[in-house]
């Protein structure tokens, strides 16, 4: 990864390959750079539209030997999620002239603290340059080696907490967005449990992993039946970090189906590859898992991680079939492609023995959510509505934004069983809702669920610092949940 330095004092002293400076719409440059931007502005060739660029060559007044002038859009609507997205936008620009380093001078947006700004432009740098290129045997694979904020002198210090924060969050977006992207005859369940250990042996945390025979004998039937037919053994992986002390602690749940082929409800072969991405929730969760062991975080938390692959076979799992879950719950399986909601409904009521503060499960659950709510939100469901509050002010604040959807008596009507309790699919309409209504049945405690069919990997860059393939999400969104719990208990007391 880019490492992020720190420079303070004035930007015309600045030592670097490239200079950046964010300019406002419509606004004209700071004292030292009016007479170099003079012609380029006044000629209405940069505007300062948001993450638009303009590159001087042999700046006047700087030392620099370009410049590179970026926009922040309007002054008035100007939110730190922009500046995510502007420090991407010259980190790659950087990158793509080839250069080793480059300076980027901080703006200082009224009413946010400078601890904050260097925060998101540190993270927008470093989750912008991500590429996956593990596989790429030729070497064109040039990066950036340094991205220096540059600050006033006196908010050094908070620029360099805030720098070294934003590292942190990135490292975890681009772990789970390493784990996601690797195809799946790497990314096993077993691969996943080794990096859980890994994790673990890293921050102290406490590791547990069941295998086929753990699970089974752990009631855990539901991975269990959707992971019988796989060769790649499914695991049950548990993280715990206990920093809280005797608080009950928070439970986070990831979906990690490996490769979904749907199982025998066999998905059609067109982009049937993109089900390596079906693992996505519990990378999420273990990108979070890294991120709170380095911050180190004062609180308890647990990660659950269901991890299988859901192949057809002789002795997979069927249509028609009745399963007992682990909570005592008898389904009936309508489509062995509903396959998610069977491993996590397993997870949720194991969270019980916590006796959790909360519980946040993630899951590439419905391709109904996707449809409903498009690229740019994740669906948000749950039984508690302070903690939907919460968890949709940590998507905003991260920009990982996530969208409440309602789980009303309705759609657990519509998942009534005819031979069981209840059946994995709802048909067609309000998809999400109904594989929302189904987990609702394995928790009693408050939970809340984020669907990211949607917004867990793209087909296309989905904006500056999310590029194609695995975006991460909601691994940032959690920590942001998690860091802002932290807070406000620390206001509390
Ligand atoms: N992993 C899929 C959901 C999915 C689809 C994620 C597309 C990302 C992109 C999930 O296991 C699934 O197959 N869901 C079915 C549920 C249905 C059969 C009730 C779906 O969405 O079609
Ligand atoms: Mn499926
Ligand atoms: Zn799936």
């Amino acid at each position: 990864m880019v490492r992020i330095g720190t420079s303070g004092g004035a930007l015309t002293e600045v030592s670097s390959g490239l200079l950046v400076v964010g300019l406002y719409k419509d606004e004209e440059a700071p004292q030292e750079l009016l007479e170099t931007t003079e012609k380029v502005l006044q000629n209405g060739d940069f505007s300062g539209k948001e993450s638009e660029t303009t590159l001087i060559y042999a700046p006047e007044g700087l030392t620099t030997p370009r410049l590179l002038l970026v926009g922040l859009g309007e002054r008035a609507s100007f939110v730190l999620e922009k500046l995510r997205r502007v420090s991407a936008t010259a980190a790659k620009r950087a990158r793509s002239l080839k250069l080793d380093e480059a300076a980027f001078v901080l703006p200082v947006p009224e009413g946010s603290e400078m601890r904050r700004v260097a925060e998101v432009a540190a993270e927008g740098a470093a989750l912008g340059l991500y590429r996956f290129e593990r596989y790429k045997t030729s070497d064109d694979t040039r990066q950036l080696e340094t991205f220096t904020l540059v600050s006033d002198e006196s908010a050094i210090e908070e620029v360099e907490m805030g720098a070294g924060t934003g590292v942190k969050l990135a490292t975890a977006a681009l772990l789970a967005r390493d784990l996601a992207n690797e195809p799946s005859n790497s990314a096993t369940p077993e691969y996943l449990a080794e990096k859980a250990c890994d994790i673990a042996e890293q921050y102290g945390m406490e590791v547990t992993v069941l295998d086929r025979a753990g699970i089974e004998a752990e009631g855990l039937y539901g991975l269990a039946a959707v992971g019988r037919s796989a060769t790649n053994e499914p695991r049950f992986i548990m993280l715990e970090h206990r920093k809280g002390g005797d608080e009950a602690p928070i439970v986070l749940v990831g979906k990690a189906v490996t490769f979904d082929s749907g199982g025998i409800s066999i998905k059609p072969a067109a982009s049937m590859g993109d089900m390596k991405y079906d693992m996505s929730g519990g990378a999420a969760v273990l990108g979070v898992m890294e991120a709170v062991g380095s911050l180190e975080l004062p609180l308890n938390l647990i990660a659950l991680v269901p991890a299988t692959e859901n192949l057809p076979g002789g002795d997979a799992f069927k249509p028609g079939d009745v399963l007992k879950l682990h909570s005592g719950k008898t389904v009936e399986i309508i489509t062995t492609d509903a396959e998610g909601r069977l491993i996590l409904a397993d997870a949720l009521s194991y969270a019980r023995r916590y006796e959790p503060a909360a519980i946040v499960d993630c899951a590439t659950l419905t391709g109904a959510c996707h449809v409903a709510l498009g690229d740019y939100a994740s669906g948000l469901m749950g039984n508690d509505e302070n903690l939907i509050a919460e968890v949709r002010a940590a998507g905003q604040a991260s920009g990982e934004r996530a969208w409440p959807l309602p789980l009303f008596a309705e759609y657990t009507e519509q998942i009534k069983g005819d031979t069981a309790d209840i059946k994995n699919s709802g048909g067609r309409y309000g998809g999400a809702l109904t594989a929302g209504a189904f987990l609702k049945e394995f928790v009693d405690y408050p939970w809340a669920h984020l669907d990211i069919a949607g917004t867990a990997y793209n087909g296309k860059p989905r904006n500056a610092y999310t590029p194609k393939g695995a975006s991460g999400t909601p691994a940032r969104l959690l920590v942001e949940f998690l860091r802002a719990r932290v807070r406000e208990r620390e206001v509390a007391q």
